[in-house]
Protein backbone atom coordinates (compact mmCIF):
# COMPACT_ATOMS: atom_id res chain seq x y z
CA UNK A 1 0.00 0.00 0.00
CA UNK A 2 2.83 2.24 0.79
CA UNK A 3 4.19 1.70 -2.98
CA UNK A 4 0.45 2.53 -4.34
CA UNK A 5 0.43 5.42 -2.61
CA UNK A 6 3.87 6.44 -3.85
CA UNK A 7 2.96 5.80 -7.87
CA UNK A 8 -0.16 7.86 -7.11
CA UNK A 9 1.80 10.86 -5.78
CA UNK A 10 4.74 10.66 -8.15
CA UNK A 11 7.22 8.92 -5.83
CA UNK A 12 9.33 6.16 -5.86
CA UNK A 13 9.08 4.51 -2.34
CA UNK A 14 12.13 1.98 -1.03
CA UNK A 15 11.91 -0.10 2.24
CA UNK A 16 15.66 0.43 3.54
CA UNK A 17 17.98 -0.66 5.98
CA UNK A 18 18.02 -2.42 8.95
CA UNK A 19 14.46 -3.72 7.92
CA UNK A 20 15.99 -5.76 4.69
CA UNK A 21 19.39 -6.80 5.97
CA UNK A 22 16.91 -8.31 8.96
CA UNK A 23 14.92 -10.10 6.39
CA UNK A 24 17.86 -11.69 4.47
CA UNK A 25 18.97 -12.92 7.64
CA UNK A 26 15.34 -13.88 8.69
CA UNK A 27 15.24 -12.26 11.88
CA UNK A 28 12.42 -10.45 13.64
CA UNK A 29 12.39 -6.76 12.84
CA UNK A 30 9.56 -4.21 13.23
CA UNK A 31 11.26 -1.29 12.50
CA UNK A 32 10.60 -0.36 8.95
CA UNK A 33 12.27 2.08 7.07
CA UNK A 34 11.22 3.80 4.14
CA UNK A 35 12.90 6.48 1.85
CA UNK A 36 10.55 8.16 -0.33
CA UNK A 37 12.48 10.12 -3.30
CA UNK A 38 9.66 13.17 -3.50
CA UNK A 39 8.28 14.56 -0.37
CA UNK A 40 8.16 12.33 2.84
CA UNK A 41 6.04 14.49 4.97
CA UNK A 42 3.32 14.82 2.12
CA UNK A 43 3.70 10.79 1.57
CA UNK A 44 3.43 10.38 5.10
CA UNK A 45 0.45 12.62 5.35
CA UNK A 46 -1.61 11.54 2.74
CA UNK A 47 -0.80 7.51 3.77
CA UNK A 48 -1.49 8.37 7.50
CA UNK A 49 -4.81 9.62 6.12
CA UNK A 50 -5.61 7.02 4.01
CA UNK A 51 -4.88 4.57 6.77
CA UNK A 52 -6.72 6.28 9.32
CA UNK A 53 -3.41 6.19 11.41
CA UNK A 54 -0.87 9.08 13.22
CA UNK A 55 1.88 10.17 11.71
CA UNK A 56 3.98 12.36 13.67
CA UNK A 57 6.22 14.85 11.27
CA UNK A 58 9.77 16.25 11.63
CA UNK A 59 9.76 19.20 9.34
CA UNK A 60 13.04 20.56 9.85
CA UNK A 61 14.73 17.17 8.62
CA UNK A 62 11.77 15.87 6.40
CA UNK A 63 10.98 13.11 7.89
CA UNK A 64 8.10 11.53 9.61
CA UNK A 65 7.01 8.28 11.51
CA UNK A 66 3.92 6.27 10.71
CA UNK A 67 2.33 5.39 13.81
CA UNK A 68 0.43 1.63 13.92
CA UNK A 69 -1.24 0.25 16.77
CA UNK A 70 0.28 -2.88 17.31
CA UNK A 71 4.29 -1.83 17.79
CA UNK A 72 4.84 -1.56 14.23
CA UNK A 73 6.13 1.93 13.32
CA UNK A 74 7.53 3.00 9.70
CA UNK A 75 10.13 6.10 9.61
CA UNK A 76 10.27 8.00 6.55
CA UNK A 77 12.61 9.90 5.28
CA UNK A 78 12.96 12.17 2.30
CA UNK A 79 15.61 11.16 -0.21
CA UNK A 80 15.08 14.46 -2.67
CA UNK A 81 14.97 14.28 -6.21
CA UNK A 82 17.48 16.19 -8.01
CA UNK A 83 17.56 18.19 -11.73
CA UNK A 84 20.12 18.52 -13.99
CA UNK A 85 20.10 20.68 -16.44
CA UNK A 86 22.19 19.09 -19.39
CA UNK A 87 23.67 21.50 -22.00
CA UNK A 88 22.49 21.97 -25.55
CA UNK A 89 19.34 19.50 -26.64
CA UNK A 90 19.34 16.77 -23.85
CA UNK A 91 16.56 16.63 -21.39
CA UNK A 92 16.21 17.21 -17.65
CA UNK A 93 17.60 14.28 -16.13
CA UNK A 94 16.04 13.56 -13.03
CA UNK A 95 18.36 11.36 -10.87
CA UNK A 96 16.62 9.04 -8.10
CA UNK A 97 18.46 10.05 -4.66
CA UNK A 98 18.07 6.74 -3.21
CA UNK A 99 21.44 6.04 -3.72
CA UNK A 100 23.01 9.02 -2.35
CA UNK A 101 20.94 8.31 0.71
CA UNK A 102 22.30 5.16 0.94
CA UNK A 103 25.56 6.07 0.45
CA UNK A 104 25.51 8.34 3.81
CA UNK A 105 24.98 4.76 5.66
CA UNK A 106 27.29 2.91 7.85
CA UNK A 107 28.06 -0.20 6.36
CA UNK A 108 27.21 -2.14 3.50
CA UNK A 109 24.89 -4.42 5.00
CA UNK A 110 22.48 -1.47 5.85
CA UNK A 111 22.52 -0.33 2.62
CA UNK A 112 20.32 -2.43 0.82
CA UNK A 113 16.52 -1.09 -0.30
CA UNK A 114 13.68 -2.68 -1.89
CA UNK A 115 11.71 -1.16 -4.24
CA UNK A 116 7.75 -0.95 -2.90
CA UNK A 117 6.03 0.69 -6.21
CA UNK A 118 3.71 -1.96 -7.85
CA UNK A 119 5.54 -2.16 -11.67
CA UNK A 120 8.72 -2.93 -9.66
CA UNK A 121 7.50 -4.06 -6.32
CA UNK A 122 9.94 -6.55 -4.22
CA UNK A 123 13.02 -5.56 -6.64
CA UNK A 124 16.20 -5.78 -4.62
CA UNK A 125 18.48 -2.87 -4.83
CA UNK A 126 22.16 -3.44 -3.79
CA UNK A 127 24.40 -0.62 -4.70
CA UNK A 128 27.30 -1.56 -2.41
CA UNK A 129 27.65 -5.08 -2.46
CA UNK A 130 25.51 -5.24 0.85
CA UNK A 131 24.07 -8.67 -0.45
CA UNK A 132 27.40 -10.27 -0.33
CA UNK A 133 28.50 -8.84 2.59
CA UNK A 134 25.50 -10.36 4.15
CA UNK A 135 26.78 -14.13 2.47
CA UNK A 136 30.42 -13.25 3.45
CA UNK A 137 29.29 -12.31 6.93
CA UNK A 138 31.27 -9.47 7.11
CA UNK A 139 31.02 -6.07 8.40
CA UNK A 140 32.37 -3.29 6.32
CA UNK A 141 32.33 0.41 5.98
CA UNK A 142 31.73 2.26 2.58
CA UNK A 143 34.33 4.17 2.47
CA UNK A 144 37.47 5.10 4.07
CA UNK A 145 36.09 8.30 6.21
CA UNK A 146 33.10 6.67 7.67
CA UNK A 147 34.68 6.36 11.20
CA UNK A 148 35.72 10.09 11.11
CA UNK A 149 32.28 10.99 9.56
CA UNK A 150 30.28 9.08 12.34
CA UNK A 151 32.98 7.88 15.18
CA UNK A 152 29.89 6.04 17.14
CA UNK A 153 29.82 3.91 14.07
CA UNK A 154 32.66 2.09 15.79
CA UNK A 155 30.68 0.68 18.31
CA UNK A 156 28.23 0.07 16.02
CA UNK A 157 30.29 -2.36 14.16
CA UNK A 158 31.56 -4.19 17.20
CA UNK A 159 27.76 -4.36 17.90
CA UNK A 160 26.54 -5.75 14.44
CA UNK A 161 29.54 -7.86 14.42
CA UNK A 162 28.39 -9.58 17.58
CA UNK A 163 24.69 -9.78 17.37
CA UNK A 164 24.81 -11.72 14.09
CA UNK A 165 27.98 -13.49 14.58
CA UNK A 166 29.60 -11.67 11.40
CA UNK A 167 33.30 -10.29 11.60
CA UNK A 168 34.39 -7.07 10.69
CA UNK A 169 36.41 -6.96 7.52
CA UNK A 170 40.10 -6.39 7.53
CA UNK A 171 40.05 -2.99 5.91
CA UNK A 172 37.33 -1.84 8.06
CA UNK A 173 39.15 -3.14 11.05
CA UNK A 174 42.46 -1.35 10.34
CA UNK A 175 39.90 1.83 10.02
CA UNK A 176 38.69 1.18 13.13
CA UNK A 177 42.42 0.82 14.73
CA UNK A 178 43.40 3.82 13.20
CA UNK A 179 40.16 5.87 14.19
CA UNK A 180 40.77 5.23 18.00
CA UNK A 181 44.66 5.60 17.68
CA UNK A 182 43.73 9.37 16.51
CA UNK A 183 41.32 9.77 19.42
CA UNK A 184 38.09 10.00 17.43
CA UNK A 185 36.30 8.56 20.70
CA UNK A 186 37.65 10.87 22.60
CA UNK A 187 35.68 13.27 20.21
CA UNK A 188 32.17 11.73 20.84
CA UNK A 189 30.14 14.09 23.33
CA UNK A 190 29.76 11.58 26.55
CA UNK A 191 25.94 11.29 26.00
CA UNK A 192 26.77 9.72 22.42
CA UNK A 193 28.76 7.44 23.89
CA UNK A 194 27.45 6.37 26.76
CA UNK A 195 24.39 5.65 24.43
CA UNK A 196 25.98 3.29 22.36
CA UNK A 197 27.71 1.71 24.99
CA UNK A 198 23.84 0.86 26.46
CA UNK A 199 23.50 -0.78 23.28
CA UNK A 200 25.88 -2.88 23.60
CA UNK A 201 24.97 -4.28 26.59
CA UNK A 202 21.31 -4.51 25.39
CA UNK A 203 22.56 -7.09 23.02
CA UNK A 204 21.32 -10.43 23.85
CA UNK A 205 24.95 -11.73 24.93
CA UNK A 206 27.06 -8.58 25.59
CA UNK A 207 30.50 -10.24 26.83
CA UNK A 208 32.43 -11.12 23.44
CA UNK A 209 31.57 -7.45 22.39
CA UNK A 210 33.06 -6.02 25.41
CA UNK A 211 35.88 -8.37 24.91
CA UNK A 212 35.80 -7.11 21.42
CA UNK A 213 35.87 -3.10 22.87
CA UNK A 214 39.05 -4.35 24.71
CA UNK A 215 40.64 -5.77 21.41
CA UNK A 216 40.15 -2.49 19.38
CA UNK A 217 41.20 -0.16 22.25
CA UNK A 218 37.87 1.43 22.66
CA UNK A 219 37.51 0.25 26.32
CA UNK A 220 41.15 1.86 26.98
CA UNK A 221 40.19 5.07 25.65
CA UNK A 222 36.86 5.31 28.14
CA UNK A 223 39.32 4.30 30.79
CA UNK A 224 42.62 3.15 31.20
CA UNK A 225 41.50 1.22 34.27
CA UNK A 226 38.21 -0.19 32.56
CA UNK A 227 39.87 -3.32 31.38
CA UNK A 228 39.38 -7.07 30.37
CA UNK A 229 41.36 -9.25 32.52
CA UNK A 230 40.18 -12.89 33.40
CA UNK A 231 38.87 -11.09 36.21
CA UNK A 232 36.52 -9.20 34.62
CA UNK A 233 35.46 -11.48 31.91
CA UNK A 234 34.66 -13.92 34.68
CA UNK A 235 32.66 -11.19 36.33
CA UNK A 236 30.94 -10.43 33.49
CA UNK A 237 30.04 -14.21 32.60
CA UNK A 238 29.10 -14.31 36.29
CA UNK A 239 26.15 -11.70 35.64
CA UNK A 240 25.14 -13.84 32.37
CA UNK A 241 24.61 -17.09 34.11
CA UNK A 242 22.67 -14.95 36.99
CA UNK A 243 20.60 -12.97 34.96
CA UNK A 244 19.30 -16.37 32.82
CA UNK A 245 18.81 -17.52 35.66
CA UNK A 246 16.46 -14.68 36.79
CA UNK A 247 15.42 -14.32 33.32
CA UNK A 248 13.72 -18.19 33.39
CA UNK A 249 12.81 -17.81 37.15
CA UNK A 250 10.42 -14.80 36.65
CA UNK A 251 9.65 -14.52 33.13
CA UNK A 252 7.02 -12.09 33.42
CA UNK A 253 8.73 -9.33 35.59
CA UNK A 254 10.74 -6.65 33.28
CA UNK A 255 14.47 -6.06 34.24
CA UNK A 256 17.26 -4.00 32.80
CA UNK A 257 19.89 -6.41 32.39
CA UNK A 258 22.07 -3.68 31.03
CA UNK A 259 22.40 -2.01 33.92
CA UNK A 260 23.81 -5.41 35.55
CA UNK A 261 26.46 -5.28 33.19
CA UNK A 262 27.14 -1.96 33.31
CA UNK A 263 27.96 -1.92 37.01
CA UNK A 264 30.07 -5.21 36.46
CA UNK A 265 32.15 -3.18 34.36
CA UNK A 266 32.28 -0.28 36.61
CA UNK A 267 32.73 -2.49 39.58
CA UNK A 268 36.09 -2.97 40.20
CA UNK A 269 37.33 0.90 39.37
CA UNK A 270 38.97 2.88 42.29
CA UNK A 271 37.00 5.68 43.34
CA UNK A 272 38.15 8.01 41.46
CA UNK A 273 39.10 6.46 37.97
CA UNK A 274 35.20 5.17 38.02
CA UNK A 275 34.44 9.23 39.01
CA UNK A 276 36.07 9.99 36.16
CA UNK A 277 34.22 7.53 33.82
CA UNK A 278 31.08 8.64 34.89
CA UNK A 279 32.26 12.15 34.56
CA UNK A 280 33.38 10.94 30.44
CA UNK A 281 30.12 9.26 29.89
CA UNK A 282 27.95 12.64 31.40
CA UNK A 283 25.79 10.18 34.01
CA UNK A 284 23.31 11.88 35.24
CA UNK A 285 23.68 13.27 38.52
CA UNK A 286 20.83 10.75 40.49
CA UNK A 287 22.29 7.91 37.91
CA UNK A 288 25.86 8.76 39.28
CA UNK A 289 24.64 9.02 42.79
CA UNK A 290 23.26 5.28 42.68
CA UNK A 291 26.08 3.95 41.53
CA UNK A 292 28.24 4.91 44.35
CA UNK A 293 25.08 4.32 46.65
CA UNK A 294 24.76 0.39 44.66
CA UNK A 295 28.45 0.05 45.39
CA UNK A 296 29.14 0.65 49.02
CA UNK A 297 25.91 -0.62 50.16
CA UNK A 298 26.70 -4.09 47.98
CA UNK A 299 29.80 -4.11 49.70
CA UNK A 300 28.19 -3.73 53.41
CA UNK A 301 25.82 -6.10 52.57
CA UNK A 302 27.89 -8.69 51.60
CA UNK A 303 30.34 -7.89 54.68
CA UNK A 304 27.26 -8.47 56.67
CA UNK A 305 26.75 -11.87 54.96
CA UNK A 306 29.87 -12.99 55.74
CA UNK A 307 30.05 -12.41 59.50
CA UNK A 308 26.50 -13.92 59.72
CA UNK A 309 26.28 -16.40 57.06
CA UNK A 310 22.59 -17.73 58.73
CA UNK A 311 20.24 -15.06 58.65
CA UNK A 312 16.71 -14.80 59.36
CA UNK A 313 14.39 -14.72 56.70
CA UNK A 314 13.29 -11.01 57.54
CA UNK A 315 17.42 -10.19 58.44
CA UNK A 316 17.68 -11.14 54.51
CA UNK A 317 14.62 -9.04 53.37
CA UNK A 318 15.50 -6.31 55.64
CA UNK A 319 19.31 -6.30 53.86
CA UNK A 320 18.07 -6.28 50.31
CA UNK A 321 14.54 -4.22 49.78
CA UNK A 322 16.19 -1.19 49.12
CA UNK A 323 18.09 -2.84 46.37
CA UNK A 324 16.51 -2.60 42.76
CA UNK A 325 16.64 -6.23 41.17
CA UNK A 326 19.20 -5.51 38.92
CA UNK A 327 21.80 -4.04 41.94
CA UNK A 328 20.97 -7.33 43.61
CA UNK A 329 21.64 -9.59 40.71
CA UNK A 330 25.05 -7.96 40.56
CA UNK A 331 25.49 -8.89 44.33
CA UNK A 332 24.93 -12.59 43.51
CA UNK A 333 27.31 -12.33 40.78
CA UNK A 334 29.58 -10.84 42.38
CA UNK A 335 30.17 -13.10 45.83
CA UNK A 336 31.48 -16.58 45.61
CA UNK A 337 29.35 -17.35 48.58
CA UNK A 338 26.91 -20.27 47.98
CA UNK A 339 24.96 -19.42 51.28
CA UNK A 340 24.58 -16.16 50.09
CA UNK A 341 23.15 -16.84 46.83
CA UNK A 342 20.88 -19.50 48.35
CA UNK A 343 19.84 -16.31 50.88
CA UNK A 344 18.66 -13.93 47.01
CA UNK A 345 17.36 -16.46 45.56
CA UNK A 346 14.75 -17.30 48.63
CA UNK A 347 14.64 -13.46 49.14
CA UNK A 348 13.20 -13.61 44.93
CA UNK A 349 10.99 -16.40 45.50
CA UNK A 350 9.55 -16.79 48.71
CA UNK A 351 10.21 -12.60 50.46
CA UNK A 352 9.97 -10.10 48.75
CA UNK A 353 6.25 -9.69 47.97
CA UNK A 354 5.41 -10.88 51.29
CA UNK A 355 2.75 -8.22 53.04
CA UNK A 356 0.71 -8.41 56.33
CA UNK A 357 -2.78 -9.13 56.39
CA UNK A 358 -3.50 -6.21 58.43
CA UNK A 359 -2.98 -2.85 57.50
CA UNK A 360 -3.14 0.44 59.04
CA UNK A 361 -7.02 0.55 58.53
CA UNK A 362 -7.28 -2.92 60.56
CA UNK A 363 -4.94 -1.10 63.63
CA UNK A 364 -7.23 1.88 63.39
CA UNK A 365 -10.16 -0.51 64.30
CA UNK A 366 -8.57 -2.00 67.09
CA UNK A 367 -8.58 1.23 68.89
CA UNK A 368 -4.84 2.16 68.44
CA UNK A 369 -4.37 5.53 67.70
CA UNK A 370 -3.24 6.37 64.67
CA UNK A 371 1.06 7.98 64.19
CA UNK A 372 4.52 6.82 64.05
CA UNK A 373 3.93 3.18 65.47
CA UNK A 374 1.93 1.70 62.94
CA UNK A 375 4.94 1.85 60.53
CA UNK A 376 6.50 -0.13 63.46
CA UNK A 377 3.68 -2.49 64.13
CA UNK A 378 3.19 -2.92 60.76
CA UNK A 379 7.04 -3.68 60.50
CA UNK A 380 7.05 -6.08 63.45
CA UNK A 381 4.23 -8.41 61.93
CA UNK A 382 5.99 -8.15 58.54
CA UNK A 383 8.92 -9.59 60.38
CA UNK A 384 7.11 -12.02 62.40
CA UNK A 385 5.89 -13.36 58.36
CA UNK A 386 8.55 -13.62 57.08
CA UNK A 387 9.99 -16.00 59.83
CA UNK A 388 6.81 -18.41 59.66
CA UNK A 389 5.82 -16.86 63.26
CA UNK A 390 2.57 -15.75 62.41
CA UNK A 391 0.63 -17.24 59.69
CA UNK A 392 -2.92 -16.19 59.95
CA UNK A 393 -4.76 -12.48 59.95
CA UNK A 394 -5.79 -13.40 63.68
CA UNK A 395 -2.21 -14.29 64.89
CA UNK A 396 -1.08 -10.88 63.18
CA UNK A 397 -3.86 -8.97 65.18
CA UNK A 398 -2.34 -10.50 68.26
CA UNK A 399 1.26 -9.28 67.82
CA UNK A 400 -0.43 -5.82 67.24
CA UNK A 401 -2.06 -5.83 70.29
N1 LIG B 1 23.05 4.78 10.56
C1 LIG B 1 24.30 5.23 10.18
N2 LIG B 1 25.18 5.72 11.09
C2 LIG B 1 24.82 5.78 12.41
C3 LIG B 1 23.55 5.35 12.82
C4 LIG B 1 22.69 4.84 11.85
O1 LIG B 1 24.62 5.17 9.01
N3 LIG B 1 25.68 6.25 13.30
C5 LIG B 1 22.12 4.23 9.54
C6 LIG B 1 22.27 2.71 9.41
O2 LIG B 1 22.56 2.39 8.10
C7 LIG B 1 20.95 2.13 9.82
C8 LIG B 1 19.99 3.30 9.81
O3 LIG B 1 20.78 4.48 9.89
O4 LIG B 1 20.52 1.12 8.94
C9 LIG B 1 19.02 3.24 10.97
O5 LIG B 1 19.72 3.24 12.21
P1 LIG B 1 19.33 2.29 13.42
O6 LIG B 1 17.87 2.28 13.59
O7 LIG B 1 20.20 2.63 14.57
O8 LIG B 1 19.88 0.93 12.82
P2 LIG B 1 19.34 -0.52 12.68
O9 LIG B 1 20.20 -1.09 11.62
O10 LIG B 1 17.87 -0.59 12.50
O11 LIG B 1 19.83 -1.13 14.06
P3 LIG B 1 19.00 -1.88 15.19
O12 LIG B 1 18.68 -3.20 14.58
O13 LIG B 1 19.98 -1.97 16.33
O14 LIG B 1 17.82 -1.02 15.49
Amino acid sequence: RLGELGEELGYKVYAVGGFIRDLLLRRPNLDIDIVVEGDGITFAKAFAERAGIRARCHKKFNTAVLIFDDNLKVDVATARLEYYQYPAALPVVQFGSLKMDLYRRDFTINTLALALNPDEFGQLIDFFGGQRDIKEKAIRVLHNLSFVEDPTRILRAIRFEQRFGFRVGKQTASLIRHAVKIGLIERLGGQRLFHEIQHILMEEDPVPAIRRMAEFGVLGVICPSVCFDAKAEETLLQIKEVLSWYELSFLDEPLESWWVYFLGLLSRLPHKDLQKVMERLDLAQNMRERIAWTFQRVNQVLGDFLRLPHQRPSAIYRALQPFRPEEILFMMATTQREEVRRAISHYFHRYRHVQPEIRGRDLKEMGIPPGPVYAKILNRILDARLNGEVRSREEEAALAR
